[in-house]
């Protein structure tokens, strides 16, 4: 596998970065996964345009413009033996010394990316849903930014792991949030309810996917605070993410959802989805 570090292809093997980086030492940095079909990134712009309010968002300047970002990341998918690919970028606020919580006087980020094979979900999941767990949201307050510091996303997905199943949905204060790493839609009497974006929660590039194909779709949306009991009670639950695309939710904490099958709307946004992605 070819990696990217700083301007430089090698393989990953080859590329190293120094201890005190502080993306290592505070977790002092932002990320992006992209996904990549047949060698053709999808929604690039919005993923960097997300990357670049990501870095704003830190006080951190784009060491690269959205075409020189383009070029790149076509340049490392290029390189890889798989059509189907997710990429991997995140940028850190580079090494400094004296450890120091505050900004360093002079900065010069690391550039990271690699490309891995993109698994999408296998065909058994896409036909009979996966189970979920829940729990209450233990993370910050600006989940909006896609920080590589993700130590409480990671407590929590383990919780989904540690139970047999596929995601943690999270509460916060009595309202669906997201999951441990996706976003969570929900159909309630043949209407798609979408949780409303925050800074409270990452608004997923598949997310903003699912919304706009609803619309083209004339699929019934409401963009609006959804409570926990209507997440319960709800016809459908759907999972969006780059790595896993739609998938249904048919468990939550050992309770059927719905009909316990993945629903009516699930099935014809999967449809559109597989059209849009090809
Ligand atoms: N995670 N919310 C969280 C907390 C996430 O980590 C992710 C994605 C999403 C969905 O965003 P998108 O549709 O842009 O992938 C929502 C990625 C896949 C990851 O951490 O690898």
């Amino acid at each position: 596998l070819t990696g990217f570090l700083n301007g430089r292809f090698a393989p990953l093997a080859d590329l190293q970065i120094s201890v005190l980086d502080r993306g290592f030492l505070f977790g002092d940095g932002i990320y992006e996964a992209i996904p990549v079909y047949n060698r053709h990134p999808l929604r690039l712009t919005e993923h960097l345009r997300r990357l670049a309010a990501s870095l704003a968002a830190i006080n951190m300047p784009n060491p690269y413009g959205a075409e020189e970002w383009a070029v790149w990341i076509q340049q490392l998918i290029d390189q890889q033996r798989f059509v189907d690919q997710s990429v991997y970028l995140q940028i850190t606020r580079g090494p400094a010394f004296p450890r120091n919580h505050a900004f360093p006087a002079v900065t010069e980020p690391t550039v990271f990316m690699f490309a891995d094979e993109l698994l999408p979900p296998t065909s058994e999941a896409v036909a009979n849903g996966v189970a979920a767990v829940s729990s209450d949201d233990i993370r910050w307050q600006r989940c909006n930014i896609k920080a590589i510091s993700l130590l409480a996303n990671v407590l929590l997905k383990q919780q989904a792991v540690d139970a047999g199943v596929a995601e943690t949905i999270l509460f916060r204060d009595g309202l669906l949030i997201e999951g441990a790493s996706s976003n969570i839609l929900v159909v309630k009497e043949g209407v798609l309810l979408a949780p409303p974006p925050s800074h409270l929660m990452l608004t997923g590039i598949t997310y903003d996917l699912v919304i706009e194909l609803a619309r083209q779709h004339n699929m019934p949306l409401e963009i609006r605070p959804i409570s926990e009991a209507t997440v319960r009670l709800a016809d459908e639950i759907w999972l969006t993410s780059s790595s896993k695309e739609v998938l249904a939710v048919v468990s939550l904490d050992g309770q059927t959802v719905g009909s316990g099958q993945p629903g009516p709307l699930y099935q014809a946004m999967y449809g559109y989805f597989q059209v849009f992605k090809n």
